[in-house]
């Protein structure tokens, strides 16, 4: 039995420590996802319960392999996250967003997630995830979506993850150059980052984010591949310091709209409240969501660590 053997001499440890735990245990449950017990806050949807818009796949599709070797005994489950006409956030207090579809899970322990963000925009820390192409709800690559990012309460993100075609005012040549390309933006939104969103395969992600020096550095791969730097260390500073320069962690499907000519100028560029939405069932799938602090490495799966980009 070579398996188990193998799976002896790695034990179930990684090699920094890990501050917040994405990676859905099998115990979790789709009644826990509609009431936010566990590890996600799914109150950033549209007017249905979380479980229309997100689900666990139990043992029916394998989550990326990197974190989970050989696929013999998974640690998790994949999660998928949708969105449909219905997808219209209401902000507490605001006006409904009509402009944007979006369904968010945002990083929390039973719902609780503020004192989770100081711990984890503390020091130097790696935000991982991973994402797979959902061929039975394609994405409409001639919108802009934001998927995975990290966003203070003014509403930028620290760095970001978008697909699609970036919203212009007025509407350029629809699909862009890249549509279907991942791209990695730092705080002012540089492409540090760019790879192609192939389809069947789980494209891995890690960010590292000193928090102190405001710096960003990327690595990635594909499958059960080691993670390996793809940037150098790059300066983030527009980013703002402190307390204002941290939020919540956001893995979605978030989709801007086209311009509506039909609007008034000046609501021609609101894409939070404004413009032309198709209404289309569209999801992606997630699995290795995690984020660790960097005392000296940081994990690249496979059991392995490696020094941060410096
Ligand atoms: C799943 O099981 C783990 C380990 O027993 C436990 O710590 C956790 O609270 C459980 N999660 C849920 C959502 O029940
Ligand atoms: C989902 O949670 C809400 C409250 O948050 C509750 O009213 C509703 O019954 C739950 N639905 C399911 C399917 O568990
Ligand atoms: C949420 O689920 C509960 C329980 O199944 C159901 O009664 C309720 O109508 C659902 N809410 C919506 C908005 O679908
Ligand atoms: C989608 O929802 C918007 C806002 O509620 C509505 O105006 C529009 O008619 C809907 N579109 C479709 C295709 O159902
Ligand atoms: C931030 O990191 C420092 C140094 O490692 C540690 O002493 C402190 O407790 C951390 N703060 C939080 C909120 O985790
Ligand atoms: C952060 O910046 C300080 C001051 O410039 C420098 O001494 C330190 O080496 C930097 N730390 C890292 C991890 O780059």
């Amino acid at each position: 039995m070579l398996l188990p053997f193998l799976l002896a001499l790695f034990p179930f440890a990684l090699g920094t420590p890990v501050i917040w735990d994405g990676r859905a245990p099998f115990n979790l449950t789709n009644e826990d996802l509609n009431s936010s017990i566990g590890p996600f806050l799914t109150v950033v949807k549209g007017s249905e319960n979380a479980t229309h818009y997100t689900s666990l796949h139990g043992h029916s599709l394998a989550p990326t392999p990197l974190w989970n070797q050989f696929l013999v005994l998974p640690t998790e489950q994949v999660i998928s996250v949708s969105i449909d006409n219905t997808s219209i956030f209401v902000p507490g207090g605001g006006a409904p967003q009509y402009g944007f579809r979006r369904t968010d899970i945002i990083a929390a322990n039973d719902g609780e997630h503020t004192a989770l963000i100081t711990e984890m925009e503390n020091g130097t820390t790696v935000f991982h995830f991973s994402v797979m192409l959902d061929k039975d709800k394609p994405l409409n690559f001639n919108h802009e979506y934001q998927i995975v990012f990290i966003e203070p309460n003014d509403g930028s993100h620290v760095f970001g993850i978008q697909l699609g075609s970036p919203f212009t005012n007025p509407t350029g040549n629809l699909p862009a150059p890249n549509a279907h390309s991942f791209k990695v933006l730092d705080h002012a939104l540089n492409v540090l980052f760019t790879t192609p969103f192939t389809a069947d395969i789980w494209h891995n992600f890690a960010v590292q984010v000193d928090w102190t020096n405001r710096t960003l550095g990327v690595f990635y791969s594909k499958n059960a591949a080691l993670l390996k730097p793809v940037t150098n260390l790059v300066q983030n500073p527009t980013a703002a310091e402190g307390v204002s320069g941290q939020g919540d962690f956001h893995f979605t499907v978030l989709k801007l709209p086209l311009v509506n000519p039909n609007d008034s100028p000046a609501n021609q560029g609101d894409v939070v409240h404004y413009g032309i939405q198709e209404g289309s069932t569209e999801g992606l799938l997630y699995s290795g969501v995690f984020v660790e602090s960097v005392v000296h490495e940081l994990s690249i799966g496979g059991h392995s660590t490696t020094l941060p980009i410096s």
